[in-house]
């Protein structure tokens, strides 16, 4: 593979650390499943409207391709490679009230982790194989749930389009065809392996085999962030009995995309602001101030719609699962408080 040409305009990370000497250092490297840095770009360079670019094969992939991944984790999440990452995953060390009790600002709350497991490599070269066996493992170990957790597992493959088109569009089931997994190998054998498991009210779900093995996801209407976060801990915990999770000391939880590592925790609110969403400098300030992303109302890459916008931390590795939920917290405050000032 030679050097990428990126346009003159091109915004990602990749396209700001990758340079010549990075390039020439790392194109021979690869990792022991076989992962390359023409793999590792491959996203980035097909999409050059990316944010970031980049996916690993593996856990290795942080550490083979790190001249690439640390310079774009160090930007991401503000996190040096002398940073220490630690977990704090207590209910007990959240203690908060609904922002918006009375749910004039807020319809929705979600918290979701990523998690893949410890003995396979990452989705973008998981064999076929493999892939089904994950399937097969986390789908029986979530078999167990009992209570407010229990429920069924829906692979992907044979749901009539009308259910999943209704699922996703209800905000509980991932899209199909994004252009970014699919040039990092996500979609490969596409719907094989896939699936969700939720309960009965939909409160409590895990996405299999998308972009991240597992993504654990705990989600009401409402602002009541704890009530959320509590469930998600529950959750995770009684998961990671039966199934081992990829993890490094230095990284936190590994996941396919390095925006995720660390706590793989983004948790989100939809929330209407029709008067500040008019002044979209001001709503950036805000949620820049307070390490916040906004997205649109569905999902990654998608616009807002009447005036709702779904808002999330930013910042996962280097910080704790705790202090994600926190910063969401603070700034949703602040962000009702001048929606109101307004
Ligand atoms: P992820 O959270 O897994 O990184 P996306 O940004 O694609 O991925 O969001 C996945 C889905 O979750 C989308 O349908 C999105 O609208 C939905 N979603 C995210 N946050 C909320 C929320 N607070 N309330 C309801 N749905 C949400
Ligand atoms: N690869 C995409 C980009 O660079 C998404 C990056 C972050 N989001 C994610 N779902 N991993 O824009």
């Amino acid at each position: 593979m030679n050097f990428p040409n990126f346009p003159k305009d091109c915004k990602s990370l990749l396209c700001k650390y990758l340079t010549k000497e990075v390039f020439e250092e790392l194109k021979n490297k690869k990792t022991p499943n076989g992962f390359t840095i023409e793999k590792a770009i491959n996203s980035g360079v097909k999409n050059i409207d990316s944010g970031i670019g980049v996916y690993a094969g593996d856990k290795e992939s942080y550490d083979v391709f790190a001249p690439l991944f640390d310079p774009i984790i160090k930007e991401y999440h503000g996190f040096e490679k002398s940073d220490k990452h630690i977990s704090n995953f207590n209910p007990k060390d959240l203690k908060m009230t609904n922002p918006d009790p009375s749910s004039q600002y807020i319809l929705s709350t979600r918290i979701r982790v990523g998690r893949n497991l410890a003995d396979f490599p990452l989705g973008t070269i998981i064999s076929k194989e493999q892939r089904d066996e994950v399937e097969k493992r986390v789908s029986d170990a979530l078999k167990s749930f009992d209570g407010e957790l229990s429920g069924s597992y829906y692979p992907l493959k044979g749901m009539s389009k009308d259910i999943q088109e209704q699922l996703i569009k209800d905000h509980f089931l991932f899209k199909e065809g994004d252009r970014f997994l699919e040039a990092a190998g996500l979609n490969r054998d596409w719907p094989e392996g896939r699936g969700i498991y939720h309960n009965d009210d939909k409160t409590f779900l895990v996405w299999i085999n998308e972009e991240d093995e597992l993504r654990i996801i705990s989600m009401q209407q409402g602002g009541d962030i704890k009530e959320v976060f509590d469930r998600l801990a529950k959750a995770v915990d009684f998961i990671q009995n039966s199934v081992k999770f990829m993890k490094s000391e230095h990284l936190g939880y590994i996941t396919s995309c390095p925006t995720n590592l660390g706590t793989a925790m983004r948790a989100s609110v939809h929330i209407k602001l029709p008067k500040l969403s008019r002044d979209m400098d001001l709503f950036k300030k805000i949620t820049d101030k307070n390490h916040l992303q906004i997205r649109g109302v569905h999902g990654e890459h998608s616009e807002s719609e009447g005036g709702i916008f779904d808002i999330s931390n930013k910042r996962r590795l280097g910080v704790s699962e705790v202090d994600c939920a926190y910063d969401l917290y603070n700034g949703v405050k602040e962000l009702i408080e001048v929606e109101k000032s307004l």
